[in-house]
């Protein structure tokens, strides 16, 4: 096991942020979080694991010992009469998971093509696009208690998923009696992709698609291109553009107060919920307020979509997560000021 000193994050972390780890060790293996946690010199350090680096906001040099996960591997682990259980190692990316199950002919994860980060991080804000979230299609994971060194395993209703979040966002217990943020090490993922897949076409952009094409009855793969099409025209591309996509929550709010917000401002975008509350859209928020394509020093509001701030300086002149967070703070008491609602960040600040 190798402690790196110094490691530089800004190629580790979406944003493209400039920062350092003061320690970090990559892991490759189980045995490697095991080889950590009995070094006396680390196992009581605090610790920060960093997967894809897609979801957080980098404020400083990272101080607690970073474990950046590598572990690599994906297969087929079951498959019956209904289903194929698919097992994804946490180091995988998110994207090359997509693609290798479709390549294999399992439908299932083709609405959450090119999200970016890694398979690791992908339970732990539950990630969502085009009317698919992961827990939809959730088996179970493995993972390391950072603690006592314990392997486990969690089922979809141990992860107590929500809307972007489970029990690994949380601290102290939830419902379920866990609260695993900082504690545990993802290791493995799996997901259940069931036989009589039916496409999830309900979301107002592939209805598009649908139209412009004429094609009524698409194939997972001709979702997963749709998809991949509707997330190159709107979202920036990470690699060219920093950005740690969504950077706020869509809100949600009771009828009373979605009719209050209406009589002010009729064109609110605004969708009903199961359970009778409305989601209202933050990036339209946001867009009302003016924030399309304002700088806080170069942390900016992304042009074509005010949900998603960006790194305007790029690798040469990166913004700060302090710039980040100064303007994210900005469109919230403007947001505030205007619509009375508050908006939470999605992002991990550390
Ligand atoms: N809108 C505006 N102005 C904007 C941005 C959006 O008016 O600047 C309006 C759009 O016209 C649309 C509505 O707001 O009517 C919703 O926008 P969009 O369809 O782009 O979806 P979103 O709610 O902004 C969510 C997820 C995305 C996911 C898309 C597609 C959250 C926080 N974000 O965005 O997830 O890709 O739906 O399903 O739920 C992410 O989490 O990082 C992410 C990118």
């Amino acid at each position: 096991m190798l402690v790196e000193p110094n490691t530089p994050l800004q190629a580790h972390n979406s944003f493209g942020i400039s920062a350092k780890a003061l320690q970090l060790v990559r892991v490759h293996t189980e045995a490697d979080v095991q080889a950590v946690l009995a070094d006396t010199a680390l196992c009581n350090l605090p610790k920060f694991v960093l997967g894809g680096g897609s979801n957080i906001v980098l404020t400083g040099d990272v101080k607690p010992l970073v474990l950046k996960v590598e572990i690599k591997g994906m297969c087929l682990v079951e498959e019956t009469d209904k289903a194929w259980v698919v097992e994804a190692a946490a180091g995988e990316n998110w994207h090359d998971l997509v693609a290798w199950t479709l390549d294999n002919g399992w439908p299932g994860l083709e609405n959450l093509a090119l999200i970016p980060g890694s398979v690791g991080a992908s339970p732990v804000q539950n990630i969502g696009a085009y009317g698919v979230e992961l827990q939809d299609r959730f088996h179970s994971l493995d993972a390391i208690d950072l603690t006592t060194g314990q392997a486990f395993s969690l089922d979809a209703a141990q992860c107590a998923f929500g809307y972007r979040d489970s029990v690994f966002k949380h601290e102290s217990s939830g419902a379920n009696g866990l609260g695993l943020a900082g504690k545990a090490l993802i290791t493995r993922v799996r997901f259940l992709l069931r036989k009589d897949w039916k496409p999830v076409l309900g979301y107002l952009d592939l209805e598009r698609k649908m139209a412009e094409t004429g094609i009524s009855n698409p194939t997972a793969r001709q979702i997963f291109e749709w998809v991949c099409a509707i997330r190159q025209a709107k979202l920036p591309d990470p690699a060219i553009i920093g950005n740690a996509g969504s950077f706020f929550k869509n809100p949600t709010v009771t009828q009373d107060q979605c009719d209050d917000i209406i009589a002010r401002e009729p064109k609110v975008v605004h969708y009903l919920l199961d359970d009778g509350r409305i989601k209202l859209a933050a990036g339209w928020l946001i867009d009302a307020c003016g924030w399309k394509g304002k700088t806080v020093g170069n942390a900016g509001v992304y042009e074509k979509q005010a949900l998603v701030l960006v790194n305007v300086g790029g690798k040469e002149h990166p913004c700060t997560g302090g710039e980040v967070m100064t303007l994210a703070k900005a469109i919230q008491t403007s947001v505030y000021e205007r619509f009375g609602i508050r908006l939470e960040p999605e992002p991990v600040v550390v």
